[in-house]
């Protein structure tokens, strides 16, 4: 009941040339997918661009990040309206590379939660552990706080109704991605055993009545030639996926797997 989900993160990769050039590649490979909802999250530049290119495709397009507030004197930021206004339909929201170079916070996430839901554009909340956090067994309870931090009320107000000016109505608009820290770029990815685990434990986190409506997405080295055990695990609903995802037959090789 939950379509996969296959994004590409880009992070600082592709200039809009370059960018172009990528989905004119990609289109006619994976043209034929209708079983899994695939989506490219380029940098800021490019994403104007990426929608007049992707219009009428079978590709999805989101930002990587994006400001809490509407407008306002926030230099080098970007917002959620300004998003909708270029065709963004998802956003990455509480990277860890977002975490650990620009400082943000758990608050800083739900914020930035609110405010991507407010105006209708899809949000994909990350959580993970890093190298220390794991092997000192602290895994579920920073996923844990970071979830509750991340979602705040939202997790415990009326969930099919209004929170702060905010419906819910639809709780398959909401993803996770789960990505252990030591497995990002690092070419180690977690074994499909201990992603389930992590993932089985962040839904029993959501409440029971729209647990089953969420997607949770597993990242850190996800490669065309892993992608098909991890997606094999009943929790595991899609990749977020960085370097891999950077090359058009490697795209199509995670899409296809
Ligand atoms: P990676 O990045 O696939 O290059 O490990 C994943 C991510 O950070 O989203």
């Amino acid at each position: 009941m939950r379509k996969p989900l296959m994004a590409g993160n880009w992070k600082m990769h592709m200039t809009e040339t370059e960018a172009l050039d990528f989905v004119n590649q990609v289109k006619p490979l994976v043209k034929d997918v209708t079983d899994k909802t695939m989506l490219i999250c380029p940098p800021f530049l490019a994403i104007s661009k990426l929608k007049e290119a992707l219009a009428g495709s079978n590709i999805a397009l989101g930002a990587q990040n994006m400001h809490f507030e509407d407008k306002g004197a926030f230099t080098g930021e970007v917002s959620a309206p300004m998003l909708k206004a270029v065709g963004a339909e998802y956003v990455i929201i509480g990277h860890s590379e977002r975490r650990q170079y620009f400082c943000e916070t758990d608050e800083i996430v739900n914020k930035k939660l609110f405010a991507a839901l407010n105006y209708g554009i899809l949000p994909i909340i990350c959580c993970g552990e890093t190298l220390e956090q794991r092997e000192k067994n602290e895994t579920m309870k920073v996923i844990e706080t970071q979830i509750k931090g991340g979602f705040g009320d939202l997790l415990t107000a009326d969930l099919k109704g209004t929170f702060s000016d905010l419906v819910i109505s639809d709780w398959s608009q909401i993803t996770i991605a789960y990505e252990p820290v030591w497995a990002i770029g690092t070419g180690k990815t977690a074994s499909p055993e201990q992603a389930q685990e992590v993932h089985a434990f962040i839904r029993g986190l959501l409440p029971k009545d729209v647990a089953q409506e969420v997607r949770i997405l597993y990242g850190g080295s996800v490669k065309p030639d892993n992608v098909k055990e991890l997606m094999a695990k009943p929790d595991i609903d899609g990749g977020l996926v960085g370097g891999a995802s950077l090359k058009p037959e490697s795209f199509a090789g995670l899409v296809k797997y």
